[in-house]
């Protein structure tokens, strides 16, 4: 089984977006690290990025039956999709809800987001360090529900 690492809209320019607030790393050396510790697990990283609300849809059903847990990084879709909330809704495995930045301390429109609804836990405010937390807290989760 699978470990799926969703990424939403912009994350594609982690690194060079607004580095002030979401940093200088970039979204291949998060998935470098997500992917050394699934492997060292015995699990496959399915690690993509959209800036595509039906293409995240698309990953999120093939997740149905592909993944053991699943980590979602909505970015600005979280705060404004509730076809992506319906789509996680048919998982039955963990959702983790991660971002990089704090929203809750950010503007008011970032503190509430649909994701949280269907989320196992939220991991938010340690930068790319979020995905690695996120990584072990799913591992835990499935060798010990
Ligand atoms: C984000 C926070 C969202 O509010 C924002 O729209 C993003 C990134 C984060 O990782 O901190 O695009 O999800």
């Amino acid at each position: 089984k699978s470990i799926y690492v969703l990424n939403g809209p912009n994350l594609n320019l982690l690194g060079v977006r607004e580095p002030e607030i979401y940093g200088y790393t970039r979204l291949d050396d998060i998935k470098a690290s997500c992917e050394a510790l699934t492997t060292a697990a015995g699990y496959t990283l399915v690690f993509h990025q959209s800036n595509h609300e039906g293409q995240l849809i698309d990953w999120i059903h093939e997740a149905r039956t592909a993944a053991a847990a699943l980590i979602i990084n909505p970015a600005g879709y979280g705060h404004t999709s509730v076809a992506l909330l319906d789509a996680l809704k048919t998982l039955t495995v963990p959702i983790i809800e991660c971002h990089l930045s704090n929203p809750a301390a950010r503007e008011a429109f970032r503190h509430h987001t649909y994701v949280s609804h269907v989320a196992k836990g939220v991991i938010a405010g340690f930068g790319p360090i979020g995905y690695e937390l996120a990584i072990s807290a799913v591992l835990r989760l499935i060798e010990q529900p």
